[in-house]
């Protein structure tokens, strides 16, 4: 199979078929294979298939507003965190694990698309709100998933200028 990381690209159409459960456990699996600092995994998910909720949610800002049967929302959970100047360390966390379950929808043949939440204040607050979620869980990702109704072209975004070798 094509490598996934290099094929990836945000998908923002779908079908409306829903996304099976065996599915849905292997993108969650992927998400907590992902690397954690001192490995204190200090994130939760969130997975939304129902469909009132996904259109509140889908309503938090004005680019997560795309049709999906499945969001998996990536939240951050500061009773986990590492202390005092390491506590932002679950910002990394939470972005591995986001970028874990992009590359695994796609190894899976499956659409997605990463919609930024942290560090947007007011879109944290309507997240939260609306999943009723505790003060110390910080709404990260936003993630859309589905089975795929556009097919982006994979680009290569590899570029040497950017890169200093020193050999
Ligand atoms: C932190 C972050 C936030 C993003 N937020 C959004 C978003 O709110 N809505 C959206 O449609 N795409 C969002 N994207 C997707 C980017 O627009 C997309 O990754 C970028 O244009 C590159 O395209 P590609 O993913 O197809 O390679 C976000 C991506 C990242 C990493």
């Amino acid at each position: 199979m094509e490598n996934p990381i290099l094929k990836r690209r945000s998908v923002r159409k779908f079908k409306e078929t829903p996304v099976s459960r065996e599915m849905i456990d292997k993108l969650l699996e992927a998400a907590m294979a992902a690397p954690s600092a001192c490995n204190k995994r200090p994130v939760d998910f969130y997975v939304i298939t129902d469909e009132e909720k996904l259109q509140e949610i889908s309503m938090a800002g004005r680019f997560t507003r795309m049709k999906a049967p499945l969001i998996i929302l990536v939240v951050g959970n500061l009773k986990r965190a590492l202390p005092l100047q390491l506590a932002d360390y679950w910002i990394h966390d939470a972005a591995a694990a986001s970028e874990n379950i992009l590359i695994e929808a796609t190894a899976l043949g499956l659409g997605s698309c990463w919609c930024g939440i942290h560090p947007q204040k007011r879109m944290m607050q309507k997240v939260s709100q609306i999943l009723g979620l505790g003060e110390k869980q910080l709404p990260f990702s936003l993630i859309k998933i589905g089975h795929p109704d556009e097919f982006p072209e994979p680009h290569s975004g590899y570029d040497k200028s950017r890169v200093t070798f020193l050999e």
